[in-house]
């Protein structure tokens, strides 16, 4: 007889992945993670963010007294997530056992997540940036989840990543539903490429205190 062989192969969700990405964090620094959460909470965090589509507002760039809208820097709408509802609290809670499950595999200190839902219209964009500079304290780990469901893969788009000099593009990630990119926030220069459809995701940030 022929060894067993599992097929179609398991799921693997986020939980039983925190070796494999914790590995990827102290290596290329970033990682690409497919079908991450059971269908029904990523279809439920689909259809939230659809019903909140008009309770977005225009995300604006830096920090309280320099806050402002920019057209030309990024063109994204947003809400904070707040866990006032089953699936944001679903989400969220997954996302505070990575972030423990990280601490204990790299002892990085990440102190909490916060998260936007954000919603790019067609032709909005997010120029190159950075989500953190470092040595500061603040943002160390980026995580955005895709929820844009059958996505056109030639409508653009795309996250793209830079080496850190911004001189080389390391990786272009479609925006497909279900998938979640997780990059070091100091070590990535990156920018949202402009799509033909409305592209909608879960932006995060693990941070750590001053
Ligand atoms: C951000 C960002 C990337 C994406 O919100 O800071 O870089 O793919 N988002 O939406
Ligand atoms: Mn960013």
């Amino acid at each position: 007889m022929s060894g067993t062989r599992t097929f179609p192969p398991v799921q693997r969700f986020l939980q039983e992945r925190y070796d494999e990405i914790a590995d990827a964090l102290a290596g290329p620094g970033f990682i690409i993670l497919d079908n991450i959460f059971p269908a029904t909470l990523t279809r439920d965090l689909v259809a939230l963010i659809g019903s909140r589509e008009d309770q977005l507002k225009r995300a604006g760039i830096g920090r309280e007294g320099d806050y402002q809208l920019n057209d030309s820097v990024r063109g994204d709408a947003i809400q904070w997530l707040e866990a006032e509802d089953v699936t944001v609290t679903e989400f969220l809670s997954a996302m505070d056992k990575l972030r423990q499950a990280l601490n204990e595999r790299l002892y990085i200190g990440l102190s909490d997540y916060e998260a936007h839902f954000a919603s790019y219209a067609p032709g909005a964009f997010y120029k190159k940036h950075r989500d953190a500079f470092r040595g500061k304290p603040g943002r160390k780990l980026s995580s955005v989840f895709y929820l844009n469901p059958d996505w056109d893969l030639t409508a653009g788009g795309e996250l793209v990543l830079y080496d850190e000099a911004e001189e080389q593009e390391l990786v272009r990630v479609a925006p497909e539903c279900g998938r979640l990119i997780l990059f070091l926030s100091e070590d990535f220069p990156h920018e949202v490429l402009p799509a033909r459809y409305p592209r909608q995701s879960i932006a995060g940030w693990f941070r750590v205190k001053p």
